[in-house]
């Protein structure tokens, strides 16, 4: 059977962080996948995780299975972080979240949960978005449309374009693919009055908010960060959303992430959550406990969580600083290019906005790795490379 079978080409992102491993110049530079970075090029695992991490290894006395549903201080920190222990919703008990293997697994258990809901549903994605959201969705069986979001040439979000293609094309049922904050790739996020207009047509034609929150924490703070969730929850009966501990607690490889249905009622909502774990327990039975308990543990502790909010803002005004740094940079080695827009847009990504034989000249001549798209990841930049980095776009500019 292997027979049949060609070997595929390496994934957009993936592949690039396998190419930069194999490079041997010094003097590369690394803005492809988004993981953030400090100064000096590391990860960390961050302090509040560590010491969760330390507790959890003196506490845990077994390795069996943990609930379905996954780890109950979890799920509750967790509808709490994106909606605020306030919220109507949370406190009708009309929220219900799942434990899931990173924000892609809540991502496809939301795609087969939309599917039951309604079986020719289609998922309306936005123009750009993350490459992987179109395989997760439709290796579910749904039909992916496109909706326009950002504009290459004047760096602007195409609100007027994005509303009136859901009003003229989608269909009662359909659900909607939103970023919630910080927009991979482009960085560019509705401002509350566009998530205002957005709430009301959804409201209007009875379309399914998908939202995606995947970097809480990232672009302006942990609130600012939920408005536009906050505020459909507020407007649209249902919303279903995919959360990611990734990025802000960093537990990329330990794959925690959440999905999460606001519902009408309580019952509906215990509905919603018995078929998320029915659907997990289809394709890969039990969630994963570790990442878990960890941001579990960190959300319920309150010296815990406000020692992980104080790394989580150091982080956030990292890039911010990078972000001012590199447009003051540009301004100075290419002043007939204006790239201030990096600096109103949010979280890890932007578009540079050059061509494939740029970004191509970028990689061979100089070691510089940027997404196919002109994404970069804007935690890979560091007082050390600004320079380099700058210099280097100078140059394929002109050219
Ligand atoms: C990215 O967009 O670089 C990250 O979300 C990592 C990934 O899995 O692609």
């Amino acid at each position: 059977m292997f027979n049949v079978l060609e070997a595929l080409p390496p994934d957009p992102i993936l592949g690039l962080t396998a190419a930069f491993k194999k490079d041997a110049r010094t003097t590369k530079v690394d803005l492809g996948v988004g993981v953030y970075k400090t100064e000096d090029g590391r990860t960390p695992v961050m302090r509040a995780v560590k010491a969760a991490e330390q507790r959890l290894f003196d506490e845990e006395d077994t390795k069996s299975y943990i609930a379905q549903v996954g780890v109950e201080a979890y799920n509750d920190g967790m509808i709490k972080l994106i909606l605020g222990a306030g919220h109507n919703a949370v406190r009708d008990g009309r929220v219900r979240s799942v434990l899931t293997p990173g924000g892609t697994g809540a991502l496809r258990i939301g795609a087969e949960a939309i599917k039951r809901m309604n079986p020719t549903a289609t998922v309306w994605v936005g123009d750009p978005t993350w490459a992987n959201h179109f395989p997760v969705i439709q290796g579910a069986g749904l039909k992916t449309e496109i909706y326009p979001y950002y504009d290459q040439a004047s760096r602007t979000i195409r609100i007027d374009d994005m509303l009136a293609t859901l009003a003229d094309r989608a269909a009662p049922g359909d659900a909607v693919l939103l970023h919630g904050c910080c927009h991979n790739p482009c960085g560019a996020d509705l401002t509350l009055e566009h998530w205002q207009q957005i709430a009301e047509l959804l409201e209007r034609k009875g379309l399914l908010p998908y939202v995606d929150l995947a970097y809480q924490g990232f672009g302006t703070g942990l609130d600012e960060d939920a408005q536009g969730i906050r505020l459909l929850a507020d407007k649209v009966p249902d919303v279903l959303v995919v959360s990611s501990c990734s990025k802000n607690f960093g537990l990329y490889r330990e794959r925690t992430g959440s999905i999460t249905a606001i519902a009408q009622s309580a019952d509906k909502a215990g509905a919603a959550e018995s078929h998320f774990a029915n659907i997990a327990r289809a394709i890969y039975s039990m969630p994963p406990a570790h990442g878990g308990f960890l941001a579990g543990m960190v959300l319920q502790d309150e010296q815990l969580r406000a020692e992980w909010v104080a790394e989580l803002t150091e982080m956030r005004d990292r890039m911010n600083g990078l972000r001012a740094l590199f447009v003051s940079k540009m301004a100075e080695k290419t002043p007939g290019q204006d790239f201030s827009f990096i600096q109103r847009q949010f979280g890890m990504f932007s578009f540079l906005g050059i061509n494939h034989a740029q970004i191509a000249r970028l990689r061979d001549e100089f070691g510089i790795y940027v997404v196919g798209s002109s994404r970069i990841n804007i935690a890979g930049i560091s007082e050390a490379n600004i320079d380099y980095l700058t210099d280097s776009l100078a140059v394929v500019l002109v050219d």
